[in-house]
């Protein structure tokens, strides 16, 4: 089965593929889809039935999307689903700093550093069947970023489960736990 994998980030793509090892999964650009999709949802289970449904209704191909983002709890749950967004919309006047440094800010002198990652993923077909799926990966946000690996919030992030942070890990023992690792199996096995 051909799938268009319906996000602009390298990152996720590659993470996409190795996770789906198997499935042939062609970018957006190469389905020729080029239009911004603006990502509206409150959830991101909302944002990722979103961009899926676009991308299948332009491309007439099944569209996998993802939405995910990091929920800290000592800042209720935020940046969560504006976690790409996160200095463009909430960093204080002036702001040149990005997403890593404000999360770092914010958390100065607390010391519950409790978090996860969470991912939703969707799968739209053209004939309109939808399957969806969650994962999530739980841990904690270090004082500073350690590894040079992964993308986003990754040298912020220290996993419990692998006892380093992502950015530190390697790509297979990352997605071996990472919340886009369990949504995408748990699609798999829905499907
Ligand atoms: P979106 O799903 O395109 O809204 O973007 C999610 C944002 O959450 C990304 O731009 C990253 O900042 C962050 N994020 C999601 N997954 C990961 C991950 O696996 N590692 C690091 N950051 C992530």
């Amino acid at each position: 089965m051909k799938i268009v994998a319906a996000t602009g980030n390298p990152h996720k793509l590659r993470e996409i593929r190795e996770i789906l090892a198997g499935m042939e999964i062609v970018s957006e650009a190469e389905a020729g889809f080029t239009d911004e999709i603006e990502e509206t949802g409150k959830t991101f289970l909302g944002n990722a039935l979103l961009k899926a449904r676009a991308v299948a209704a332009a491309t007439g191909l099944p569209a996998l999307a993802d939405d995910s983002g990091l929920c800290v709890e000592a800042l209720g749950g935020a940046p969560g689903v504006y976690s790409a967004r996160y200095a463009a919309l909430f960093a204080p006047a002036g702001w040149t700093a990005g997403n890593r440094a404000l999360l770092l800010r914010n958390l100065e002198g607390e010391t519950n550093r409790r978090a996860y990652f969470a991912c939703a993923v969707a799968l739209v077909f053209p004939d309109g069947r939808e399957v969806t799926a969650e994962g999530r990966s739980y841990g904690e946000i270090l004082y500073a970023p350690r590894g040079e690996g992964g993308f986003g919030y990754d040298p912020l992030f220290y996993s419990e489960e692998l006892k380093k942070s992502f950015a530190e890990a390697g790509e297979e023992e990352k997605n071996g736990v990472s919340h886009r690792g369990r949504a995408l199996r748990a699609l798999l096995e829905k499907l």
